[in-house]
């Protein structure tokens, strides 16, 4: 890091929050706050109805009604949460609740917060309780430490949560499992939200290095004179404008066996694009530091694959780069040789990501995939066929494809697959070399794609753009906060669960 350059990033750990479970009725058991979350279907226990009027409740989705029960039950506040039609619940539906509850908890300067559903739920009890243990953690989040002179309102911590549940053991089993998920999560938050001058390439190698002691990784990260002695030739032109060197990351979990699938993960690691030459306009600059949102997942999801101990064979692969405009900085009608020899026409500097992975993925064949697995923020185009309402996929292989849609819908990070046929290929061909950066604003997101797809071979490939998932100007759902999302850290999480069962 620079001189004088601000960086609270690396004392900030933070205290875990303390997640447990209790069978019994949570309205018996005296707490500051708790937490009931109900169905439009299904009535209020008798002795809330008569806490109030029941019209002014109808248990709407997201709908909330904070009441003080005055010794009526036994805690001190409930808060009653919308869950919408139980035929409509779904491990979202109860994410959301929790998330709820834990933003009221620290809304009201209360440390500890039961919560509950009334009722039977249509979901499996651990699946249930993994759904409120992410809620409760992902809803906690906060990125304030560049933030000054809080107050004690604001610095105030949620420290314990309570899960009122029928059964005991499954319920243990599925908060852990939320927790771990959340963390993983919200580290993949921190990463993003960190600044640019923070979170440089070299800086995330040694967030490699950092997670490998945590948790048990194998970790390379490759330099520039490795970099260029090996012919990373799409990173090191991406990197070249940037006073912050390149990286290269290579992290492993498990080993190559037989009978354990061997997947490769890989990310985009701009750790802040400018456009480079080809400049982008203020606007659409101010959130680029979140230009590693699918480097992030990556590292998100091998922190939770390894403290979960999934029997799978990980290798997570991430590019990292800076993309600046400078005497040194490559340019529009430069002609790019990738890893893969390949070569590559650039049009526009801006359209760096399928650059710097063109490098990754090439690389990622040397481990023999079952699948390869790319999480990138790629293409503004995405944005304007999804929103941020899901993620956009393409790639090679469908059974690998239905799988992440699968793992979309159950962790409540959806994907939506675009078609990636034969004339979007030839859209990305080039003149004056293989390959061309840019294919013109038709189908922005799906050529893209296609150019990536130019060099994984004939191993299993999905893309995923995550372009208008990874951050949030405006949050939406009550897990959320303004920032990095995290996104990819769910889906991956609940895609590689699946995979080695
Ligand atoms: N990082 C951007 C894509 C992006 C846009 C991510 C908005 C998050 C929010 C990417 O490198 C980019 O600039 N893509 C260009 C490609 C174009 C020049 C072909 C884009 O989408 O405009
Ligand atoms: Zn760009
Ligand atoms: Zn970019």
């Amino acid at each position: 890091m620079i001189q004088g350059e601000f960086n609270p990033f690396d004392n900030a750990k933070e205290k875990d929050m303390e997640v447990k479970v209790k069978t019994g009725d949570m309205l018996h058991e005296p707490s500051d706050l708790a937490m009931l979350a109900n169905f439009e279907d299904i009535s209020l226990p008798a002795e809330v109805l008569d806490l109030l009027e029941p019209e002014d409740f109808q248990s709407k989705p997201g709908q909330t009604l904070l009441l003080y029960p005055r010794g009526a039950i036994a805690p001190r506040r409930l808060l009653l949460v919308g869950l919408g039609k139980r035929e409509n619940a779904t491990a979202e539906t109860i994410r959301r609740a929790s998330a709820t509850a834990v933003k009221e908890a620290q809304k009201l300067l209360v440390p500890e917060v039961s919560v509950g559903v009334n009722g039977d739920l249509a979901l499996d009890p651990q699946e249930a309780a993994q759904a409120f243990a992410e809620g409760i953690e992902l809803g906690a989040y906060r990125f304030w430490r560049y933030r000054t002179g809080l107050d004690e309102t604001q610095t105030f911590k949620v420290e314990r949560a309570t899960v009122f549940s029928r059964t005991d053991q499954s319920t243990s089993k599925g908060i852990a499992a939320g927790q771990v998920i959340a963390r993983g999560v919200n580290f993949a938050r921190d990463l993003v939200n960190g600044p640019g001058y923070a979170m440089h390439p070299p800086a995330l190698g040694d967030e490699a290095i950092k997670l490998g002691k945590r948790v048990g990784l194998k970790v390379t990260v490759l330099d520039m004179p490795q970099l260029i002695e090996q012919g990373f030739g799409g990173i090191l032109a991406v990197g070249k404008g940037s006073e912050h060197e390149p990286r290269f990351i290579v992290m492993e979990y498990g080993e190559a066996k037989a009978g354990t699938p061997t997947i490769c993960l890989v990310g985009k690691g701009l750790t802040f694009d400018s456009g480079g030459l080809s400049l982008k306009p203020p606007e659409a600059m101010e959130t680029m530091k979140s230009d590693m949102g699918g480097a992030a997942a990556v590292f998100g999801a091998m922190q939770v694959v390894a403290e979960l101990k999934l029997p799978v064979h990980v290798i997570g692969l991430v590019s990292a780069a800076e993309n600046m405009p400078s005497s040194n900085a490559y340019r529009p009608g430069d002609i790019v040789k990738s890893l893969s020899g390949k070569t590559i026409e650039v049009l526009n500097t801006d359209a760096e990501g399928r650059i710097i992975l063109s490098d990754a993925l090439f690389y990622a064949q040397r481990f023999h995939p079952k699948a390869i697995v790319e999480l990138s923020t790629l293409t503004g185009a995405i944005i304007i066929a999804l929103g941020s309402h899901a993620t956009g996929m393409m790639g090679t292989d469908q059974s690998l494809m239905d799988r992440l849609s699968k793992a979309g819908d159950a962790s409540g990070e959806r994907v939506w697959q675009f078609p990636m046929w034969d004339e979007y290929h030839q859209m990305v061909k080039s003149e004056v070399a293989d390959l061309k950066n840019l294919a013109g604003r038709p189908a922005g997101s799906i050529t893209a794609g296609a150019f990536l797809a130019a060099f994984v071979g004939d191993y299993p490939f999905a893309h995923l753009d995550i372009a208008g998932t990874a951050w949030v100007d405006r949050p939406a759902k009550p897990y959320d906060t303004l920032g990095g999302t995290g996104v990819g850290v769910r889906l991956l999480t609940e895609f590689l669960r699946e995979y080695s069962k």
